[in-house]
């Protein structure tokens, strides 16, 4: 038999282990739903952009129109929802999308976690003055026409990438790999 202090002690402590449970919910921003939502919107005009630009010029147009305005549309997204927001990859066409050799790190362990559906999780890493969200950027069929094998990218779109991109590294994937992550930091 339990003795009735001890019963009310565990209910108290309890109680004391929900409100601080409830609490810290409470403080806490969900960081990662919220990268979710940017990241989404960043992908959805990424590539309604890109699809408009292919309609209008065909790859010969969206390609110089990426060079010029991907980074800057990154950025500017980022800004306006008061986080830092990068695309990194291990295989860059742009050398500044290039990740750090913690975030190869990071890279490769997402890339090890596929799911057997394909899925790649989400991680977030928490340091002293920011958390960063990774999310996932895998490869689908519409990016093989510039991301793909040579057999894939046509010949004018393969001389323009040649022509921007000299060291482009973002060649040769196939669908369901991870082609990058994108980088969600919020300030804490
Ligand atoms: C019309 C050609 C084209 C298509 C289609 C395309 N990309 Fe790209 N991609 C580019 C160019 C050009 C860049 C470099 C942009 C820059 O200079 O900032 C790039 C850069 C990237 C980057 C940033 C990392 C890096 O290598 O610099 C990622 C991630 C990426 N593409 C993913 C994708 C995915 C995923 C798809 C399919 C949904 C896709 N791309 C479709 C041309 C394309």
């Amino acid at each position: 038999m339990l003795e009735w202090k001890t019963v009310v002690f565990r209910i108290l402590f309890l109680l004391v282990l929900f409100s601080f449970g409830f609490g810290c919910q409470w403080k806490n921003p969900d960081y990662e739903s919220i990268a979710i939502t940017i990241t989404n919107e960043a992908k959805t005009n990424l590539v309604q952009k890109l699809n408009s630009k292919i309609a209008e010029g065909g790859t010969k147009q969206a390609i110089p129109f990426c060079k010029l305005n991907a980074i800057g549309f990154t950025n500017g997204l980022g800004q306006k929802n008061g986080v830092t927001l990068r695309r990194i990859t291990n295989k860059p066409r742009n050398q500044s999308n290039l990740l750090s050799a913690n975030e190869e790190k990071i890279f490769l362990e997402i890339e090890k976690l596929k799911t057997p559906e394909g899925v790649f999780p989400n991680k977030s890493i928490t340091s002293d003055d920011s958390v960063t969200v990774y999310i996932p950027i895998p490869v689908m069929g519409f990016c093989l026409q510039c991301h793909g094998n040579l057999n894939e990218i046509q010949k004018t779109t393969k001389q323009i990438l040649d022509q921007e991109y000299p060291n482009d590294k973002a060649i040769g994937y196939k669908v369901g790999e991870l082609r990058g992550l994108f980088s969600v930091q919020f300030p804490k």
